[in-house]
């Protein structure tokens, strides 16, 4: 099938291109993107299909580095497919999978069967990643050179950290010398505590635990540390805190292989957003001070910060559906993060479109090391076309993962997912779109 994507405007970090052209897709991959007249004679008449992307940006595919699709384990909460399918209306194509199912994503056999299940019901690429230690446990080093075999990018801990420093470098050193990259979720166990919120004039008021920026900043040091003498490359998990970003900054500095992501509710909302108790507004790390998502913007514009990942995190309505004592941390994100991302940071000049595509797509493949994140001729045609007029409000209800669970209901945004394309076949059309 060729696939020929007329007058859109291309952004492509890798190539540099950013202008008005036509890309043309062939099978599984991308043939030539060309200017109007040259490539587009001669390919129009022979496309299978003809798609104006006019006033659409055309982007190699999201990537999400940081996913729970809950499968094995906990599929009333997502599957493998409609985590797919999520991902696919929120224009990612490849997706990094958290190993905190049940069981736990811990050794060759299991990792297997995610990415086996995954070709067969998802409709975007899925990537597990594996666990540091066997069952999140904490305990002993899990199975990192068998996982390895089986494809994962990187090992984490997600959901928590590994406490035991000298259990987490043991873990770092086998990472390193399989090839891999460790993902870190920064949390002190002891600091949190049954923190629920971020230690603010907001908990107060409201009466709720706190969690301080120390409870992330300590292991972010810590885990940057480790890093560096166990020689693996590091890469940060949903960074919330301004001390995350200077700390990542310096190590950069120092030439430590360290690399970040940030949320997109972390640089949209601040903890003063919380006007009651509503466990929507409940995941960890935690909404923080306005001060920290200024930090994260500048973090972000300033290329300290690589990426934006989206955490996404589905639970139940009725796990959501009490208090914020008493629900569980996270929420939803793959339908809302590139819309999230144009209004707040593109729309509002802090990323240019082309450091969009940077943050989601071209630095996540190179921090997972994927050939991915271009859209140059001969590359897998992974496309993601993007409309930055379209404005709604996000309607929760309308979502195709089976969590419920996000701030944003009702939010008014500006960026809508028209089309995803996974290795040349249209696995997402919006219904506006001819
Ligand atoms: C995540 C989850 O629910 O698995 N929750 C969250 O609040 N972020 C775990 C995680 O990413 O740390
Ligand atoms: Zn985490």
């Amino acid at each position: 099938m060729k696939i020929l994507i007329k007058n859109g405007h291309i952004l492509d970090p890798a190539t540099n291109t950013d202008g008005i052209l036509d890309l043309l897709i062939e099978e599984d991959t991308i043939k030539a993107v060309g200017t109007k007249g040259k490539e587009h004679k001669g390919t129009e008449v022979s496309a299978d299909r003809v798609i104006d992307a006019k006033d659409c940006y055309v982007m190699p595919g999201l990537i999400d580095l940081h996913v729970h699709l809950r499968d094995p384990g906990f599929t009333h909460k997502e599957t493998i497919e409609t985590g797919g399918l999520a991902a696919a209306k929120g224009g990612f194509t490849t997706i990094c999978a958290m190993p905190n199912t049940n069981p736990v994503i811990d050794n060759r056999d299991r990792v297997g069967f995610v990415h086996r299940k995954a070709a067969v019901e998802s409709v975007v690429n899925v990537l597990q990643i594996g666990a540091v230690t066997e069952g999140q446990n904490g305990e002993y080093v899990a199975d990192i050179a068998g996982m390895a075999e089986e494809g994962i990018p990187a090992v984490s801990e997600d959901g928590k950290s590994v406490m035991d420093a000298k259990l987490y470098f043991k873990g770092m050193k086998q990472a390193a010398a399989n090839g891999l990259r460790v993902f870190a979720h920064c949390e002190e166990k002891s600091l949190v505590g049954n923190g629920v919120m971020h230690k603010s004039q907001r908990a107060k008021e409201m009466g709720l635990p706190e969690i301080s920026h120390a409870a992330e900043d300590v292991i972010v040091a810590r885990d940057i540390l480790l890093a560096k003498e166990a020689g693996v490359p590091l890469h940060i998990c949903h960074v919330s805190t301004a001390g995350g970003v200077k700390m990542v900054a310096l190590a950069k500095k120092g030439n430590i292989k360290v690399t970040a992501e940030v949320c997109p509710h972390h640089f949209t909302l601040s903890v003063n957003d919380i006007k009651k108790d509503d466990p929507n507004f409940k995941m960890n790390p935690p909404l923080r001070d306005p001060e920290d998502v200024e930090a994260l913007k500048k973090g972000l514009a300033e290329g300290i910060i690589d990426a934006i990942a989206t955490d996404h995190a589905p639970h139940t309505m009725q796990e959501k559906g009490v208090s914020m004592m008493g629900a569980p941390f996270g929420i939803v994100g793959l339908e809302t993060a590139a819309a999230l991302t144009y209004t707040e940071l593109v729309d509002k000049k802090v990323l240019t479109p082309m450091q969009m595509v940077e943050k989601m797509s071209y630095n996540p493949a190179k921090i997972i090391g994927s050939s991915k994140g271009t859209l140059a001729p001969g590359s897998i045609a992974d496309v993601t076309i993007f409309d930055p007029r379209a404005e709604y409000r996000i309607d929760a209800s309308k979502f195709v993962s089976m969590g419920r669970n996000t701030p944003f209901h009702g939010r008014k945004v500006k960026g809508l997912v028209r089309m995803t394309i996974v290795g040349g076949e249209i696995v997402y059309q919006d219904e506006n779109f001819a």
